[in-house]
């Protein structure tokens, strides 16, 4: 079966030994130009050329729907250079209160926002109020947790502390990381009708024998390896007391063992989504 099918209960496929040598020998460390190639491949899609990748999903999904408004918003200016003509980006604080419209959306996007809200249900609240009755919510979010399923993980890997660490981190910043896990049950909380969650495994590194799963480790692995220290600079300094040297090693020992094709590592992402009740008034 192919694990092209990500449900969370299928399992990736591994690569044969010798083809993992070869694969993180030869298409890693000539990644960095293959990936830079697709990401600006990537960023070339409709024929538009956008500056921020960050900004490529409310984007795509203005081009998708031509005949939808879509307004993007983060905290930072993550605005590209063109835009789709139907699609507008805001620099929002999504923690004030919502100045949009009451039940002036038909839909409310969040992608990948662990560790930048202190009060999830107060903003799948905002999120109902803004939404017209039978609207739909959809959150896409990441778990932190490294895993294995054959046991290519061990119990002293730093990648095993990663996890826990980070979210220690997150709970002193007070905006928490393992959001994963409450997605579902806050979006239900808020009021949102027929929630439905679908959770599946993005492997970490090209070890899966799976085309797909092969290229999405690749990235996956580009993605950790240019951006950890950024993250873990600031969590671990300002909320942990941890010295530059100390993440420096932290960040060191975490690369090494995304590194390890011996070491088979996926972590879960999910995707719920849910309807405003007809019968809801805000
Ligand atoms: C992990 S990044 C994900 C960015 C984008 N959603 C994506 O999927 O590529 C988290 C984003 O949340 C934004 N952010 C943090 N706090 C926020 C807030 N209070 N309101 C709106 N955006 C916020 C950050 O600026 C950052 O761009």
């Amino acid at each position: 079966m192919s694990a092209s099918i990500q449900s969370e209960d299928i399992e990736i496929p591994v690569s044969r030994e010798d083809d993992l040598d070869s694969a993180y020998g030869d298409e890693y460390s000539s990644s960095t130009a293959s990936i830079s190639e697709s990401i600006r491949e990537f960023r070339k899609l409709a024929n538009r050329t956008y500056q921020n990748y960050k900004s490529l999903d409310y984007c795509d999904f203005a081009d998708q729907f031509p005949s939808a408004e879509v307004i993007g918003t983060d905290l930072s200016d993550t605005m590209p250079s063109f835009v789709p003509p139907n699609c507008r980006f805001e620099i929002d604080d999504a923690e004030l209160e919502w100045t949009f419209k009451p039940e002036s959306f038909d839909y409310v996007h969040l992608r990948y926002m662990l560790g930048t809200m202190a009060d999830w249900p107060k903003l799948y609240g905002q999120a109902m109020k803004a939404l017209k009755p039978g609207g739909y919510i959809e959150h896409f979010e990441l778990s932190v947790v490294f895993e294995c399923d054959d046991g290519t993980l061990s119990e002293d890997s730093p990648l095993v502390r990663w996890a826990p660490t980070q979210k220690e981190a997150a709970q002193r910043m007070g905006k928490p990381f393992g959001i994963y896990e409450t997605v579902k049950r806050d979006i239900i909380a808020a009021g949102f009708e027929d929630v439905q969650e679908h959770k599946f495994k993005l492997p970490v590194g090209p070890w899966s024998s799976d085309k797909k799963m092969k290229e999405i480790g690749l990235w996956n692995l580009f993605f950790f390896l240019k951006d950890i220290e950024g993250f873990t600079l600031y969590l671990m300094c300002k909320f942990m007391g941890w010295t530059h040297t100390e993440v420096q090693v932290w960040v060191a020992q975490i690369t090494a063992a995304l590194k390890d094709s011996r070491t088979h590592v996926y972590y879960k992402a999910t995707v719920v989504y849910g309807r405003k009740p007809l019968s809801a008034t805000e």
